[in-house]
Order: C-alpha cells, then sequence, then structure tokens
C-alpha cells in the first residue's frame, strides 16, 4: 500500500517540474526567440535586437534608464517616454532570470552573482569564459566582425535564439575550428 502511495504520489509531479532548473532539465538549449516590433525597430538599428533572455532584468533596468540611454556605449539611444517604458517592460519581464525553461539564459543567471548588473552580456562571466580563447584576429582585428557585440556575424542563427557550438560561422574563417 505505502508503495502505491509512493507512486501515485510521484505520477502527481507536474510535468512543469521537469523543466525546473534544480529538478529537472530546461526545456530549450538557447534564449527564448522572442520578438516585439517597437524593440527590433528601436534597438535593432546598430547591432541585432538581443533577445531579453540575454541578461537578468537588473540589467536591463540599468541599461534602458533614461541617462544612460543617452550615452549607449557613446552613442545616442534615447527613446520618448512611452516607448522606453514599453521596451523596459518586454525585457524586464523576459528576462534571463525569469526563465525555466531556457538553458543558455539558466547559465548566464547562474554565473552571476545576484547583485552583479553587467551591462553588456560580452561581460557576463559565462558569455565571457565561452568566447575568452578566441584570438583578436578572429574578432577586433576581423573587419566583418569587429567586436564581440555583433553576436549574429559569428552565430548563423543567433536571430533565432541559437548559440551552439556547432553553428558559428567565423566570417573569413569558414575552418575557425581547426584555427584555435
Ligand atoms: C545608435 C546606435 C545604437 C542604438 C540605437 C542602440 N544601441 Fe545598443 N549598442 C550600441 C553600441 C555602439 C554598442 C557597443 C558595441 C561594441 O562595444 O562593439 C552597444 C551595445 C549594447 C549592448 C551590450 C552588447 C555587449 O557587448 O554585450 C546592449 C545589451 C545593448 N547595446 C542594448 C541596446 C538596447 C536595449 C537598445 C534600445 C534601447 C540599443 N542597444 C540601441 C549602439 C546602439
Ligand atoms: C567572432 C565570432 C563570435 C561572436 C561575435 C560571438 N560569438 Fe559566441 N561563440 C563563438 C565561437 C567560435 C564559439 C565556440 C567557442 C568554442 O567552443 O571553442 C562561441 C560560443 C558561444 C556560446 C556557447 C555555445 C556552446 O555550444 O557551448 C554562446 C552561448 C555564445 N557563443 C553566445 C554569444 C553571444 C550572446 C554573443 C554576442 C553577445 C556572441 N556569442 C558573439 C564566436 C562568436
Amino acid at each position: 500500500m505505502k508503495r502505491l502511495i509512493l507512486l501515485l504520489t510521484l505520477l502527481a509531479v507536474p510535468t512543469s517540474l521537469l523543466a525546473h532548473p534544480i529538478l529537472g532539465f530546461p526545456r530549450h538549449r538557447g534564449v527564448e526567440p522572442l520578438t516585439n516590433p517597437l524593440y527590433s525597430e528601436s534597438c535593432g538599428e546598430c547591432h541585432f535586437a538581443y533577445q531579453p533572455g540575454l541578461l537578468p532584468a537588473r540589467s536591463w533596468k540599468k541599461l534602458m534608464a533614461p541617462a544612460a540611454l543617452e550615452d549607449h556605449f557613446g552613442e545616442n539611444a534615447e527613446l520618448d517616454e512611452e516607448d522606453r517604458l514599453a521596451i523596459l517592460k518586454f525585457l524586464t519581464s523576459n528576462a534571463a532570470d525569469t526563465t525555466w525553461h531556457y538553458k543558455r539564459s539558466i547559465k548566464i543567471t547562474r554565473s552571476l552573482a545576484e547583485d552583479e548588473a553587467p551591462l553588456r552580456i560580452t561581460e557576463v562571466p559565462y558569455i565571457k569564459k565561452k568566447h575568452s580563447h578566441i584570438p583578436r584576429w578572429a574578432v577586433q582585428d576581423n573587419r566583418k566582425v569587429r567586436s564581440l557585440s555583433y553576436c549574429n556575424r559569428c552565430h548563423t542563427r543567433a536571430d533565432k535564439g541559437a548559440f551552439v557550438r556547432a553553428e558559428v560561422d567565423i566570417p573569413g574563417y569558414r575552418n575557425w575550428a581547426d584555427l584555435f
């Protein structure tokens, strides 16, 4: 009888728990490939529109503060207040630390201390470590890349939230995997 009760209890575990980062496995490998027309238009002009799941909400809040947008990595990315608030909501409600289902977002969140709020995805320890051994000639000195910030120049399916190694194509260096 005890066994039967145990079995029934196990069967009653909701399947959503299987996607829990501690109790189970995340369901998807990448970051959630969310899109939003206002966001793509306002934030996809100078670089690809980074998915919200690439940074925790506290980072998006810092980036989206009015003063921060006025001096955004040396550029002016100011928005009118209505658009700013709408984009802020889109980013924070889908941020890396809000998901249990997307593996990369979970790894990003786990690699940061709770009070750390980097302004760059490329400064998140997990992302930094993944690229630490890539030589300058492939990135900064590569005219077709210039900076690690342009994820989609190498990650061919970045716009789909996919960042697996097998789908990397460094412009000018098709055979990069043999070079470093
Ligand atoms: C006028 C051009 C421009 C616009 C518009 C713009 N950005 Fe940027 N953004 C930049 C530049 C330049 C960098 C730094 C790139 C580099 O270091 O090579 C950057 C970097 C970033 C980074 C850090 C990337 C990294 O290195 O990890 C984030 C995150 C970011 N932008 C988010 C946004 C968001 C959100 C918006 C919309 C509110 C936005 N950007 C709009 C020019 C822009
Ligand atoms: C110069 C090209 C280049 C750019 C730009 C670049 N990456 Fe990468 N990325 C790579 C390479 C190469 C690897 C594989 C490294 C290895 O395993 O040796 C990689 C690995 C990764 C991985 C781990 C994949 C895996 O299968 O373990 C993630 C996640 C990732 N990159 C995210 C990003 C994000 C997010 C950005 C933009 C902020 C970015 N990358 C920009 C080249 C690039």
